[in-house]
This record gives C-alpha cells, structure tokens and sequence, in this order.
C-alpha cells in the first residue's frame, strides 16, 4: 500500500509468487461454466423478491429474503458448496477443507434499488466456486449491508469479525426471522479462512469514463452515520403566530442547508440527509418532531471527524436560536480502510485487462472483513454510473472480465 493517509495499516495479502500464466476464463475441462449473461439473469431473477411490487426492496432480514435464501443456496449446492444460513442471517457456504479464501457481497437492498448491488458479488462468487477451483472456498452472501432497516450497516459482516450488533430491534428482527440470537457468536469467521475477495459494482462514473471494464480497490473511504432528533412543539398551523413556533421541520431545514454547504465547501467531502420523518405529519399541524439521518463520508478520518463535528455544533447551535432541543445518536463510526489490491491488480495485469486503482467512496463489507483478513476488491464498470436507483446494470462482458480476474486471483492464491 503505498502511504496514501489512509488510517489503516498496510496488509499483505498471503498469496505466493504471482504468475501469468493461465490467466484463461476457466478452469480447464470442469464443471458447468456460468459466464456473465447468465450471473445478469440470475441477479434480475432474485431482484424479483422484494418487499414492494413494482420495485426492489429487500432489507435485513425481511420475508422476502427466506425466498433469496432458498434460491442462492441451490446454486451454491449446486456449484459444490455445503451451505448453511448462520444465525444472523448471512448464507455461506464452504467449497473443500483446509486453508480458504473467502469471496463475499451482499444480498440486501437499499429501497428501489438496483438488481446488482451486492448480488453481482454474491452471484460472481458462486460462478467462481463453479469452476472447481484448486482450493478451498467460502461463500458468504451478507444479510445486512446497507443499514436501512436499522439504520446500522454491516450487520451481516460484522457478526464475522466478533463485533456483533446486539440492539433488541436487530435480536427481535433474528428470532422473528426463526433464527437463535443466542447463536450470533457462532457466525464468528473459521480461523481457516486466510483472505478476503470482494466483486462489486462500481457505483459510480469513473471507469466508464476511462473505458475500463474493471478497477481494482486500494481503499474505501470512511463513513459516519447519525441519527439526529429535533423536538419542537406542534400546534395549529393555522391560529400559531410565526414568532411563536416551534417548528421541527424548519429547524432541521436549516440544519441540512448546513450540511451541504459544509459538504460543498469541503474537498473531498460528501454528505446525505437521505432520511427524515415527521411528526405528526400533516399539512395542518407545526411539525412537531423530526429525526433525520446523517451520512458524512470523506478518504481522510480527520477530514470526516472535523467536518461532522461542524455539523453536530451547528444543528446544536441552529436549535438554540430556534428554542428547539436537538439531540444526536452515532450510529457507526467508520474508519477509511486500507485494501490488498497487489495480488488483484496483478490478476488485471494478467488478463490483459487495463489496470486503474481507484478509492472506493462506497462502504462495502470488505472494510469490515480488512479488520480481521488481507482484504481486496475489484470494482465491475456501472454503465452510466448509476447505482442505488432501479436503472443499475452491468454488461455481461465486463463481468466475465471480472471473472478471469476472479479466475486468476484464485491461481496465485494456491499457488
Ligand atoms: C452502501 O451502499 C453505502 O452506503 O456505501
Ligand atoms: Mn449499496
Ligand atoms: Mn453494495
């Protein structure tokens, strides 16, 4: 990792000496051959469960996810993995014994989503483990990553890494789901699993621009995540005096008029109010309660953690001028992370593909697996650079790039 600021330290990835050779699509004469067309059709079959008709919507653990479950299990059966639903909700399945590499996304959904995000992951893993690799696989398609349910991204992950989320909403979510809260510790990660490989779509404009097929991940910004409440008074929107309200809403207006300005005004930085509810929520009565998240991202801690705290001060500062009271909840303090991409990019070498190394601006599980394993990921070109929005896709011969890079990272692996 060459010293880029990011807060994590170096890793190496425990791979053997890299070679070129081999860099084909395949494993030669083995198995049934998934290529990128038919992981496409098998990521906009499951986007077919959801949670509302007419749109894409799967969150932790919701009914629609049993269906996920029985679907992806039978293709991993299917590819030769033993698979089993851990107690947090996140399928895996393990492909030979000994020492293994770990290849993992998701399988949640933000609300109108996409059919790639975090599946194309899931659904290249299960492609890989087809080919009969010369080694020991794990598959893990997360529960959680997106963190709209709770508001707490990476409940699937990091259940693995020994940092469970343990809030009564998440257990009750768990048991109603028929699994054991009591059995969270058991997700914990097999001391066999050596490193962890991560596809995922890019989400963004650049490699498009490029007109690079794929780009190999050395870091992932850092995120945090707030939940804020301003309690105000309601009253009768028609008989109140402006000088006399307590508006909830128009406080937290002015609060995420600041948070933009901040974020505009700040290199690098990006910030969302992408959440906001208010009581009692009709067109007749002075917002009385509002809670509104918050999401500050920046690739320098310092940056995130100064930038944060402007907006914390001013919501505190914005509500005492207002006579409101406003408090605030962290609901993840995420570092930037540093990733493994050597052994990734040297796959892209390999393949003859062109190579980009790019910072991730996206939170992905491979920052939370990173705490435990050499960790890396390759980024699937996003046409347009759409993402988090139903018109998401991927070309099928961008992702059967990403599988003979997947292919290829595999051979040095066992190497
Ligand atoms: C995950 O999609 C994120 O919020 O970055
Ligand atoms: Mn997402
Ligand atoms: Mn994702």
């Amino acid at each position: 990792m060459v010293n880029n600021g990011y807060s994590a330290a170096k890793r190496t990835m425990m791979v053997g000496p890299f070679s070129c050779s081999g860099a084909s699509l395949h494993w030669s004469g083995q198995g049934v051959i998934l290529d990128g067309q038919e992981i496409i059709r098998r990521c906009r079959l499951l986007a077919e469960q959801t949670e509302e008709p007419g749109h894409i919507t799967r969150t932790y653990l919701s009914p629609p996810m049993h269906e996920v479950h029985r679907i992806v299990r039978c293709w991993m059966e299917d590819a030769g993995l033993t698979a089993y639903v851990d107690d947090v909700g996140n399928l895996r399945g393990v492909y030979g014994d000994g020492p293994r590499l770990m290849i993992a996304s998701h399988l949640d959904t933000v609300p109108h989503a996409g059919a790639f995000d975090g599946i194309l992951g899931v659904t290249i893993a299960i492609a890989l483990v087809e080919q009969r690799p010369p080694c020991s696989i794990e598959v893990a398609a997360f529960s959680e990553e997106e963190g709209v349910r709770f508001g707490v991204p990476f409940i699937g992950s990091r259940a693995l890494v020994g940092d469970p989320v343990m809030d009564a909403g998440v257990l009750a979510a768990i048991s109603h789901f028929g699994l054991d809260p009591a059995r969270i510790p058991e997700a914990v990660l097999d001391p066999e699993v050596k490193g962890y490989l991560e596809f995922h779509i890019e989400q963004g404009p650049v490699l498009e621009n490029l007109r690079a097929p794929v780009g190999v991940v050395e870091a992932i910004a850092g995120m945090s995540r707030w939940e804020l409440r301003f309690d105000g008074k309601a009253n009768h929107a028609g008989t109140t005096p402006m000088n006399l309200r307590r508006d909830a809403l128009a406080c937290a207006a002015e609060w995420i008029g600041l948070v933009e300005h901040v974020a505009q005004t700040t290199d690098g930085l990006v910030a969302t109010v992408g959440k906001i509810d208010v009581l009692p929520g009709a067109g007749n009565v002075i917002p009385g309660l509002v809670t509104a998240s918050l999401d500050v991202r920046h690739a320098l801690d310092e940056v995130r953690e100064r930038a944060l705290n402007v907006m914390l001060d001013g919501a505190e500062h914005i509500a005492r001028r207002r006579e409101l009271s406003v408090t605030g909840e962290s609901r993840l303090e995420q570092a930037a992370v540093a990733l493994d991409f050597e052994t990734v990019e040297e796959a892209v070498r390999c393949c003859g593909l062109p190579v980009h190394r790019m910072v991730s601006g996206a939170g992905h599980d491979a920052m939370i697996l990173a705490q435990k394993l050499p960790a890396a990921m390759l980024f699937v070109r996003s046409p347009g650079g759409i993402s988090h929005h139903p018109d998401e896709s991927v070309l099928a011969e961008d992702v059967d790039a990403a599988l003979a890079v997947g292919a290829h990272v595999i051979r040095m692996w066992t190497s």
